[in-house]
């Protein structure tokens, strides 16, 4: 869920620009300051990609890579939500997707992604929430991170979630988040200790339009067709981790950071 890092992003300039060419002008594709390829700082991790199917878990364990490792999290959801919720024409396009359970189409997710890429904080790397999500995305950031010596000395890292679809059904009928600060909670697994209110800041919580089961079975559908074939693309191009995500969150959470720690150690 949501981004937690100090910089500023604007999504919207860029899709304002897709229906206004006189809007602010495109981001560049590669940064003033780019190290050579395979030049990351020393000290970088990653950048490492959470994937799994819808529910699995990607945002919560994302979040605490986040908090252990003050790594920026790039969630290309909220990113699309926050657009969504500002009610511009991109956005209303973007809920057209959304709402259908269907994916944003390529280009402009990688358009967006790359604007976040370029911003400086990612310099030591970051946690890619909900993308890469097609071969096509996949191979699109291999490009940009090499064009723009992004790799750190592990390279790009998979941590897969594996859950089963039962339990994705029941996770996502109980999940609620904070509109405020973006903390995600569950009605069966994680509650808040006030009900309907976050812990954090003591906002309602709300439930996310697309957790509706008819929505998530088009998800599993969108999933299955685009996002599958990806997972044998990252298989044989990253230090890639598949992590049991059906344990309880603290112990998927530990085999989270003994993968990056592994990936760390299989680098030096
Ligand atoms: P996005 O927001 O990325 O949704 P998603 O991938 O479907 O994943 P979710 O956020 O639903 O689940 P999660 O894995 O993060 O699970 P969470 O940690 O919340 O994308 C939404 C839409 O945007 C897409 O459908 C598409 O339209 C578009 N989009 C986004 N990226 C795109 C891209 N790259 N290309 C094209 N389109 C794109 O956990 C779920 C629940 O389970 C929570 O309640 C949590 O508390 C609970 N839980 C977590 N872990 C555990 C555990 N171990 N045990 C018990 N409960 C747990």
């Amino acid at each position: 869920m949501a981004t937690i890092t100090a910089v500023r992003f604007r999504p919207f300039a860029l899709l304002a620009r897709r229906e206004d060419p006189s809007a602010e002008s495109a981001q560049p594709r590669r940064r003033p300051d780019a190290a050579a390829p395979g030049g990351a700082p020393a000290d970088s991790l990653g950048p490492i990609v959470m994937l799994g199917v819808p529910g699995a878990g990607k945002g919560t364990q994302a979040r605490r890579i986040v908090e252990r490792f003050g790594l920026p999290q790039i969630s290309t959801g909220d990113i699309f939500r926050a657009a969504v919720a500002a009610g511009t024409p991109a956005g209303r396009e973007l809920a057209g997707y959304m709402e259908k359970g269907e994916l944003v189409p390529d280009e402009l997710v990688c358009e967006i992604v790359a604007a976040r890429l370029l911003l400086p904080d990612c310099r030591r790397g970051c946690i890619l929430d909900g993308f890469p999500r097609t071969v096509a995305q996949a191979e699109w950031l291999r490009g940009f991170l090499d064009e723009n010596g992004m790799l750190g000395p592990c390279g790009l890292i998979v941590i897969y979630l594996t859950v089963g679809y039962n339990e994705l059904y029941r996770r996502l009928a109980g999940r609620r988040f904070c509109p405020s600060c973006g903390r995600i909670y569950n009605d069966a697994t994680q509650p808040p200790r006030v009900a309907g209110r976050c812990d954090v800041d003591g906002t309602e919580l709300q439930q996310r339009r697309d957790d509706d089961p008819q929505v998530v079975r088009e998800r599993l559908i969108a999933y299955e067709e685009q996002t599958l074939p990806l997972i044998e693309y990252l298989r044989r191009c990253s230090c890639f981790h598949q992590i049991l995500g059906t344990d309880p969150i603290d112990r998927v959470t530990a085999n989270v950071f003994g993968a990056l720690a592994a990936c760390r150690g299989a680098a030096e």
